[in-house]
């Protein structure tokens, strides 16, 4: 894994290989959404790797012994509706007892400013940390929103997960929260003129739900 600041790009070849595999246009939605899971269960891996850990007295059927186990209260998945879903089904096979989140927030076509329709949240947040999963970090304005919301909320610590970004969307994160690191599969090149990031996947929502 790379990291610049709060970019953490994840680089390891079976994380490469399978966004090929994504990005193409010839992939089917059964395909995209089986290969979104498999990314998003890697990227895991890589973003859970500071969680803190206690030791544990166990018994092996032959011994005992000190073993650790994840540290505090169960780690939060925040979804941002609706592409989030894809990663987070990916990261709850990794980790099965985590909560979960969903905020729903839709990119307004025209000014492609983030409007909220959805917020639920599990109790005791500031006592949690919270990781947040779309699959795009495009114009960076639904992440920003999402950061925002879930702040208010003071949750003990905020990663941010993407399988793609862009210059723009990591620098409109960094601007609105330094503080949050992000978790990427890959950086393209830029965004267009409707927010889509080239050479990109497409429409993330559409790709895993087979709704164009
Ligand atoms: N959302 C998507 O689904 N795709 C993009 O390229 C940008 C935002």
């Amino acid at each position: 894994m790379s990291q610049t600041d709060t970019l953490h790009l994840i680089d390891h070849p079976l994380v490469a290989h399978k966004m090929t595999l994504l990005r193409r246009k010839e992939s089917s939605t059964k395909t995209f959404r089986q290969l979104v899971n498999e990314i998003a269960a890697l990227v895991a891996y890589e973003v859970l790797r500071d969680v803190p850990l206690h030791d544990v007295e166990i018994e092996t059927p032959l011994e005992t012994m000190t073993g650790r186990m994840i540290d505090g209260k169960k780690l939060v998945f925040v979804s941002i509706l609706r592409a989030g879903t894809g990663i987070l089904d990916g990261m709850l096979d990794v980790v099965p007892s985590a909560r979960v989140g969903h905020i729903g927030l839709y990119r307004d076509p025209k000014t492609l400013v983030a409007v909220e329709y959805y917020f639920k949240m599990p109790g005791d947040l500031h006592e949690r940390d919270v990781v947040i999963v779309d699959p795009m970090l495009a114009t960076g304005n639904s992440a920003v929103a999402a950061v925002d919301r879930l702040k208010e909320c003071g949750p003990k610590s905020i990663k941010f997960v993407c399988l793609l970004t862009c210059p723009e969307g990591v620098a409109a994160m960094r601007e609105a929260h330094p503080d949050v690191p992000i978790y990427t599969a890959a950086v393209d090149r830029q965004l267009d003129e409707h927010g889509y990031i080239l050479p990109g996947l497409g429409d993330a929502g559409d790709r895993i739900f087979g709704t164009k």
